[in-house]
């Protein structure tokens, strides 16, 4: 099976390369500039072209791997340049899309499908380091499920079906996990600054309690690793938070409560909150009654 990389970046060239080991035959690819064409030139012994038409017409399979913004352009001019045929599997790695952007493609006789790592990939090693085990999200045709199962299987990863008019959610809580979980941090080490402790210390200490938290989330729930003040109906602990947040760091106040909130309605799903101190919790956090 010939693969095709259009646009061999960062997430072309690791899937590129570790499909390329696993025996499949990388038959064309393409970059847009000189420096890009040249490293690949240099990683793969295929022909190398500017011109994504001219790579995706030589593969069976094409992996539209150029930035999310310009996905559906490029793929819109692919087609317009006879660059897709029948029976052709056209797939882009995008989390934020769906396969619905690949339409000129499946016009074109082709099967679409969105392939997508949940995984970053800064670079070419640490990318396949970190290939084995990784999910990767496939929405698209039915036909082409075959064709990404046994991509998934070559790249030792494991697949997650998602229904293509839902991927903005999926990518949501994708987002959520990852971009949010770090903003959750950078408040964290915010709040100890007016102790004098410096960001690098705080995370020192913070990432014992980060890693236990997270290894209790996998094998136990979110609801049952959920501890603290508001899990036990602490009333006085919560006022302290407030009055010091206000007092030192009222910027984090807005959202200190709105994760409050949240994790009050988590504690009653928990069962060691009551409904009663649930809405006293809610209040004090400024939120809206039920
Ligand atoms: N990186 C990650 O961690 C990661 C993880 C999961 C999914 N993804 C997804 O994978 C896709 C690729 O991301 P990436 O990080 O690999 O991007 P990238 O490193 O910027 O690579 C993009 C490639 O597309 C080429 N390109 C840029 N604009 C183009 C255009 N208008 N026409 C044709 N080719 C063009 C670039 O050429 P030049 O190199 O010559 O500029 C480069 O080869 C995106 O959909 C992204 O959301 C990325």
């Amino acid at each position: 099976m010939r693969l095709a990389i259009v646009g061999a970046g960062n997430v072309g060239k690791v899937l590129g390369t570790a499909l390329a080991r696993k025996g499949y035959h990388l038959s064309a690819a393409s970059a847009q500039t000189e420096d890009t064409r040249y490293q690949v030139s240099t990683l793969w012994d295929c022909p190398v072209f500017s011109e994504p038409y001219k790579a995706a017409a030589a593969g069976d399979v094409v992996f539209l791997t150029t930035p999310d913004q310009v996905i559906e352009k490029v793929c819109l001019e692919i087609a317009r340049q006879d660059g897709f045929h029948q029976g052709q599997v056209v797939l882009h790695t995008s989390g934020a899309h769906s396969s619905d952007i690949l339409a000129s493609a499946k016009n074109a006789g082709a099967s679409v499908l969105a392939f997508h790592p949940l995984q970053t990939f800064p670079q070419l090693e640490v990318g396949l380091g970190a290939l084995p085990g990784t999910y990767f999200a496939v929405d698209g045709d039915e036909e082409a499920f075959h064709l990404a199962e046994k991509l998934v299987e070559a790249l030792e990863g494991k697949l997650l079906f998602v229904p293509t008019a839902l991927k903005p959610l999926y990518h949501a809580a994708a987002c959520t996990a990852c971009n949010y979980l770090v903003s959750l941090m950078d408040m964290a080490l915010k709040m100890y600054e007016p102790m004098d402790i410096s960001p690098s210390k705080a995370m020192e200490a913070l990432t014992p309690l980060i890693e236990g938290t997270l290894r209790n989330i996998r094998t136990l729930n979110p609801e049952k690793a959920l501890t603290g003040p508001i899990a036990r109906g602490d009333l006085a602990t919560i006022e302290s938070h407030l009055e010091n947040i206000k007092k030192y760091k009222p910027e984090l106040l807005p959202y200190y409560c709105s994760m409050g909130i949240y994790t009050a309605e988590l504690a009653v799903r928990k069962g060691t909150l009551s409904k009663e101190t649930e809405e006293t919790i809610i209040a004090m956090l400024g939120g809206e009654q039920k």
